[in-house]
């Protein structure tokens, strides 16, 4: 690069932004952090929307505003006189003007870090920002994570000073090659959407484990899988689960890791008794702990066997959507959806169709709901894109990564009404092995479309799933009641079936005949007509959906922004006809 060139570099060169791609943080950056001291982050940060990208372009947040005289020269941000936003929070929330804008934002904020002990590892977490994010600590690159429903972690250790200047780019513009890709039935929101934290860790320290009951040997059985942060052979790491009288020790191999079985008799974990167990581990300076709980879920032919008894996933869906804060919820927020479903009568909840905060997977531990969790593999994606492969198996990975330790997670979806193609049952094939790898214990599935040809479920994936889900709309898109029982008589699998989607819209308070699209009323009869079809012919159940959702996809006046296909309205309050259906049909009809 000529002089000129490098003076202009911001102006005249397209591939400016080269010099910001280091490598991307992906779930083998994971760190476990749950219940370890934490140093908030969250709260008033500087914000700008950033449509020519300047910040990055200039690398405005490294370029002092003197010159080499120490005059003053005109810059083009002043990090000190920013809007101060939430953090965590959606951009679209905050103000009309970036309602719908999607392109690259700048937060910024400086914190005061004081070392407390002389060999301690300072790392960042961000629990999520949709969708590209970059960070920046006192002007260094530090971190670039693409996705926008998953943690990662950037070690600050050598960066950091007194006063440290903090800057984190977050891009969420669609682009084809992305998981999801530009088309989806949500709202594109934009931020930093989860918590920003701290941690303080010993030089080595305890990166990951997984405790689970080992399928298959009744329930007598705990596995530990212990990771150490480097490749430390013969480290003693102690397990204790204090309440069952266990506390063993076991040594790390060359790699940092170390697994250990133990027996034991827990109470197992259900819905009706969601009973966790505080599970310690230590290994030299570090120690943590987890509530965790212990239960067994298993395909059996068509059966769900959960701790070895038959169950009907008695479920429904939800987007992670709050009344005012968009992608970002309180935990009364997320309590208001378990309790709505429970109200309901279910025991299953399907997050759709993104990773939702891991504060929904922890509350359901506690509350008593099985979640089916999936990444948003939805509908066209590149799937002969490899670097859209790579994403979307990391995407996969940093959830398993982040939630495996949770008993209410029982099925991990891997994607939702894609085309049955070979391209798509290849790369979908990938990302069930990599669910496979990563956890023996539980099943794998996606949301199929049913294929209205043969009006059957013959989607090639089904083959490799353990669960076959498929989504239909019978009474809606297609008016006629019955082709739920035409479909249902013409697919014939071995493995439990489920309908993971199903409904109609409905205007709240809007009332009228049944046969009026968006009243009430025709909502109701949708569900009745469904529930008469499916009675006993299927092992799930997830209507679509728990609560209405803003969607920009849905203009229709009846819809106003929103996809109105909800049991329960926007305002998470108003329950529509439908609603009592449902629950009359989980509460009495399957009482169990
Ligand atoms: C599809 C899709 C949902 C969407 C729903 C609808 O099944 O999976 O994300 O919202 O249909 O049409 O309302």
């Amino acid at each position: 690069m000529n002089k000129m060139e490098k003076d202009y570099d911001n102006i005249l060169n397209l591939d400016f932004d080269r010099k910001n791609w280091i490598p991307l943080t992906t779930a083998a950056d994971f760190i476990f952090t749950d219940n370890r001291k934490r140093e908030s982050l969250n709260g008033e940060w500087g914000f700008t929307p950033d449509v020519f990208q300047t910040v990055t372009r200039k690398q405005l947040f490294s370029l002092s505003d003197r010159d080499n005289k120490g005059r003053y020269v005109p810059m083009d941000l002043d990090f000190t006189r920013m809007e101060q936003v939430p953090v965590p929070g959606c951009w679209n929330c905050i103000r009309d003007q970036y309602w719908y804008y999607e392109g690259e934002s700048v937060y910024a904020r400086t914190f005061i870090y004081e070392k407390e002990k002389e060999d301690e590892r300072v790392f960042l977490r961000i629990g999520a920002a949709n969708y590209e994010c970059r960070i920046w600590v006192n002007g260094k690159l530090r971190a670039r994570h693409q996705g926008g429903f998953t943690p990662f972690y950037a070690e600050l250790t050598d960066e950091l000073v007194q006063e440290n200047h903090l800057v984190i780019t977050v891009n969420n513009r669609r682009e084809l090659e992305q998981i999801p890709s530009m088309n989806y039935d949500w709202f594109n929101y934009g931020g930093i959407t989860r918590s920003v934290d701290l941690f303080r860790l010993p030089p080595v320290f305890i990166k990951d484990f997984f405790c689970y009951l080992m399928p298959n040997t009744n329930f007598e059985k705990i596995e530990m899988k212990i990771k150490l942060s480097s490749e430390a052979a013969g480290q003693i790491c102690r397990f204790s689960i204090a309440e069952l009288g266990i506390n063993e020790q076991v040594s790390t191999d060359e790699r940092g890791e170390a697994v250990l079985r133990v027996s034991a008799h827990p109470e197992l974990w259900s819905p009706q008794n969601p009973r966790l167990y505080t599970v310690a581990l230590s290994c030299g300076k570090d120690r943590i702990e987890d509530l965790i709980g212990f239960r067994e879920i298993r395909i059996q032919g068509k059966q769900i066997l959960l701790n070895g008894q038959e169950i009907f996933l008695k479920g429904v869906c939800c987007h992670e959507e709050s009344r005012d804060g968009g992608r970002t919820l309180s935990d009364d927020e997320r309590m208001d959806i378990i309790n709505t479903a429970k109200e309901m009568g279910c025991n299953a909840l399907r997050l759709a169709h993104y990773p939702h905060s891991e504060r929904m997977s922890q509350l359901a531990d506690r509350h008593g709901l099985l979640l089916w969790e999936e990444i948003p593999v939805y509908w066209a994606v590149d799937f002969s894109n490899e670097e859209t492969l790579l994403n979307a198996q990391n995407q996969m990975r940093e959830l398993i990564m982040r939630d495996k330790n949770r008993a209410s997670v029982i099925i991990w979806g891997v994607g939702n009404e894609n085309p049955d193609t070979q391209e798509r049952l290849n790369f979908m094939k990938q990302l069930i092995d990599i669910c496979r790898e990563y956890d023996q214990t539980r099943p794998v599935s996606a949301a199929c479309l049913v294929d209205v040809d043969t009006m059957s479920v013959k989607d090639r994936l089904t083959e490799f799933v353990d669960l076959v889900a498929f989504n239909e709309y019978y009474g809606w898109y297609y008016r006629d009641y019955e082709g739920i029982d035409e479909i249902l008589n013409n697919t014939a699998v071995d493995k439990p079936l489920a309908i993971t989607e199903t409904g109609a819209g409905a205007k709240t308070g809007h009332h009228g005949g049944a046969e009026e699209l968006f009243t009430e009323e025709h909502q109701e009869k949708v569900y009745r007509k469904q529930l008469e079809y499916i009675d006993g012919r299927l092992q799930g159940f997830f209507p679509w959906i728990l609560f209405d959702f803003v969607s920009p996809v849905r203009k229709h006046p009846m819809q106003g922004g929103k996809n109105s296909k909800g049991l329960v309205d926007l305002d998470k309050d108003r329950k529509k006809k439908a609603f009592y259906v449902m629950q009359e049909y989980y509460r009495e009809k399957l009482h169990k």
